[in-house]
């Protein structure tokens, strides 16, 4: 099982951090453009192999991706963070070149890989990735309700006082503070309703703490996060290595689903060795069929600006 992971920053390197420290994969190579950056922190992360118990062997290449051949699940987390005075449209301009640029030269040497997109703005760019490839939707994976889901759960479970392990739940819709659509009803802890040990309104807090996840860590550290996003990218690729068949929500091509066409956003999927081996159809109330609209709705103005 080789898996390659473009970007060696903050995502990326703790993406392959996790995916070694879980230990189910031979090799993973760390791509980035920047000179020796990947190469640095494959040595760095090797130097753990014998503390960690790990033997998956960990590679980093500037841009040769020639060594990335043969991958059976690439991840994407190449891109550049907003810079003072740069609109919303550059960005997306930059981040989309890199990313088509990325997902053509990793088809090329792996033309059988499974794609998974982090980079922002995720919905768009895993839309972006399916214009432009032609690979089929099966293959192509956003990463986001993963992560979302994750601190849903996190703040669930700290406004129930209860282990994490106690606690389940779901975030769908668009990777954005305003897309997301956290699945309150749908929340339980060991199967009984959150709704049996806490009041609505404190509910509605976890709703809106979710929803504002990734900007309330960008305020604490000045930067977005990584752990989390890490974490979250190494349970899709496991889920997909060793043929888990786990669900989780993420960000896939729709078809009439869910009353959506021609959009990438996060809905539940199984994940397995063919990468999404199905698509989940939840019955939704008549307000989260709404949250969701509005929620495609933001993904397409975005989708909008790409030249495609
Ligand atoms: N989907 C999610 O849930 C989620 C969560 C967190 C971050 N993100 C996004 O993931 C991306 C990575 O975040 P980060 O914090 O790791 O950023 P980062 O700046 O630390 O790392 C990005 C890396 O990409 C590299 N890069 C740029 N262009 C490249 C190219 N053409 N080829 C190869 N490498 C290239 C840079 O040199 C840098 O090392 C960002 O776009 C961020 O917004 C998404």
């Amino acid at each position: 099982m080789k898996v390659t992971v473009v970007g060696a920053g903050a995502v990326g390197a703790s993406c392959a951090e996790y995916i070694a420290m879980k230990n189910f994969a031979s090799e993973v190579v760390l791509v980035d453009i920047k000179e020796g950056y990947a190469e640095g922190k494959a040595m760095d992360l090797m130097q753990t192999a014998s503390l960690n118990g790990f033997d998956t062997r960990i590679v980093g290449t500037t841009g040769d991706y020639g060594k990335t051949a043969g991958s059976d699940i690439c991840v994407i987390t190449s891109g550049i963070p907003r810079k003072p005075g740069m609109t919303r449209e550059e960005l997306i301009g930059i981040n989309a070149g890199i990313v088509k640029t990325v997902s053509a030269s990793l088809i090329k040497h792996s033309p059988n890989t499974i794609l998974i997109v982090v980079s922002y703005p995720m919905d768009t760019m895993t839309y972006l990735v399916h214009k432009t490839t032609g690979l089929p939707k099966s293959r192509i994976i956003g990463m986001g309700g993963a992560l979302d889901s994750a601190r849903f759960k996190y703040r669930l479970a700290e406004a129930l006082g209860a282990p994490i392990s106690d606690v389940d739940g779901l975030v769908i819709g668009g990777h954005s503070d305003t897309g997301m659509v956290p699945l309150t009803r749908l929340a339980t802890r060991n199967s009984v309703p959150v709704t049996s040990f806490i009041s609505e309104e404190r509910l509605q807090q976890v709703k809106e703490d979710t929803k504002v996840g990734g900007a309330t860590l960008t305020k604490l550290l000045g930067t977005s996060a990584w752990y989390a996003p890490g974490a979250a990218v190494s349970s899709l690729v496991q889920a997909i290595a060793c043929d888990q068949k786990k669900m989780f929500p993420c960000s896939t091509l729709l078809e009439g689903e869910y009353n959506l066409n021609d959009i990438c956003i996060g809905v539940p999927i199984i994940l397995g060795k063919n990468g999404i081996e199905k698509i989940v159809k939840l019955t939704l109330t008549d307000a989260e069929k709404e949250h969701m609209q509005t929620s495609a709705e933001g993904v397409r103005k975005t989708n909008g600006l790409l030249d495609v």
